[in-house]
């Protein structure tokens, strides 16, 4: 097998209360015009995304500048949040070396790389405090340039920089990545002489995985980011069909959309039996959540849980829980690295120990994922599984590019445009108010206007 696998035939258990096949056939023609709808999208240049693996001039000028950075500095600090952070920050950890960072210079491929990603000031200041700064650089990262959360910490590292190697030294340091042509970024760019790299305007956030947002990073850190590309050009190829049973992206919304809709399965667990992928759950949750989430019939909740480790936590909820769930369990077939159990000849008079002995550490966490698979199956819950063939940078592309056509579709299905954020925008309008940004005076008063606390219900 050499390209990423989905198997939906858990949720199609129909003796055990799952989806049919005459449900799928009823979705036909919806499924076909949610992908139409995105193509249509696409064609017209408004929507970006499934094009990228095509730019290549763009993803070679982002390699050059992660080359520039790797050879004069030993750390690069990500600064973003949301999507200007998890989709470079999944594609690091699961391609880069397990303990990538700890690795001295010399056994590293690439730079190490920090995804410092919340404004908490104590994440911050703990990282500043323990990296050497004259060795660091860092990239600024975000598409509408006037984040706040990403702009403050820019505007630490960038005082920083002046106070200790002058006006030049920061502008040796410091990398934009924004919009071409939008924001404040894009004028500090032009107004400081700073190196900047384009997100290209038709590419939103959570989608910009594979444009320089997630590019930058994952060069930096040594990735092959061309083959992530041929990855995911590979998917989107296998995508171009309005058909569910042909396209892979669309046979995955199709079945969680049923699943919830015709079975009450309201939430989705996407569960990874391999440490390497955690943040790409993290990455997806994101993308699902904040594009979907726009009316209260759309669901189904995205949530992260990984194997073995779940195994003796939430899966306990999972199997006997509400009938509430589909869980994905995603298998790599063959690990990146194995390791041979031996049982010693006098333990082996214990049977709970001796089973091991011969196999390796690969069968056990596979021989878990079956397991847990089937036993879900047998109590009725459905469960979908993909397989990619290695955690390789082909494979993720492939796995990247299919999930984000797929939040696409599932975006058509639901009848939600997937590619804004207003439920986002009140918390962020409240908190500029609060800090006194000229032109928020109205948000800050609506805030202030809030009902009284009854104080009964406030313990101190
Ligand atoms: O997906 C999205 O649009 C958001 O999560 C954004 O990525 C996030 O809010 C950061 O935005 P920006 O890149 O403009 O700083």
């Amino acid at each position: 097998m050499d390209r990423l696998l989905l198997d939906v035939n858990g949720c199609f258990d129909a003796d055990s209360g799952g989806l049919g096949r005459d449900d799928l056939s009823a979705l036909e023609p919806a499924a076909r015009s949610a992908w139409e709808q995105l193509e249509a999208r696409r064609r017209s240049g408004e929507i970006g995304f499934p094009d990228l693996p095509k730019d290549r001039a763009l993803a070679r000028e982002t390699v050059a500048l992660a080359r520039e950075l790797d050879a004069a500095f030993d750390n690069l600090i990500v600064l973003g949040i949301g999507g200007s952070s998890l989709g470079g920050k999944a594609l690091v950890t699961a391609l880069a070396h397990p303990n990538h960072n700890l690795l001295p210079t010399g056994r590293r491929t690439g730079m190490r790389v920090f995804f410092p990603d919340n404004s908490d000031p104590a994440t911050f200041d703990g990282l500043l405090s323990a990296i050497e700064l004259s060795e660091t650089c860092f990239a600024t990262i975000t598409k509408s340039g006037g984040t706040a959360e990403t702009m403050a910490q820019h505007l630490v590292l960038r005082e920083r920089c002046i106070v200790h190697f002058g006006l030049q030294g920061y502008r040796d340091r410091c990398v934009l990545v924004t919009d071409p042509v939008k924001g404040v970024l894009r004028k500090l760019a032009a107004a400081e002489g700073l190196r900047a790299l384009s997100v290209p305007a038709n590419i939103g956030g959570r989608f910009s995985a594979l444009s320089p947002v997630g590019l930058l990073p994952a060069a930096a850190a040594g990735v092959d980011v061309m083959a992530l590309l041929d990855g995911a050009a590979a998917m989107a190829q296998r995508c171009r069909s309005g058909s569910p049973l042909e396209n892979p992206a669309l046979l995955l919304a199709a079945t969680l959309h049923l699943s919830d809709v015709k079975r009450g399965r309201r939430i989705h667990v996407v569960m990874p039996y391999a440490d390497g992928l955690r943040d790409l759950s993290d990455w997806f949750v994101q993308l699902w959540a904040e594009s979907l989430g726009k009316s209260e019939k759309v669901g189904p909740t995205p949530f992260r849980a990984v194997g073995a480790t779940d195994q003796h936590s939430s899966v306990q909820l999972m199997m006997e829980g509400p009938r509430d769930k589909v869980v994905t369990f995603v298998r790599v077939a063959t690990p990146r690295a194995d390791v041979k159990i031996q049982v010693p000849e006098d333990y082996r008079q214990h049977p709970e120990l001796a089973y091991l002995d011969g196999h390796t550490m690969g069968e056990l966490i596979d021989a878990e994922l079956t397991a847990t698979e089937a036993a879900l199956r047998h109590a009725g819950r459905p469960t979908i599984r993909l397989t990619l063939p290695r955690l390789d940078a082909r494979s993720m592309g492939e796995l990247v590019m299919m999930l984000e056509l797929a939040t696409a579709y599932a975006g058509g299905l639901y009848g939600v445009n997937a590619f804004d954020q207003p439920g986002v925008e009140a918390g962020k309008r409240y908190a500029q108010g609060l800090l006194g940004r000229p032109g928020f005076e109205e948000a800050r008063k609506e805030l202030l206007a809030q009902p009284a606390s009854d104080p009964a219900l406030l313990l101190g």
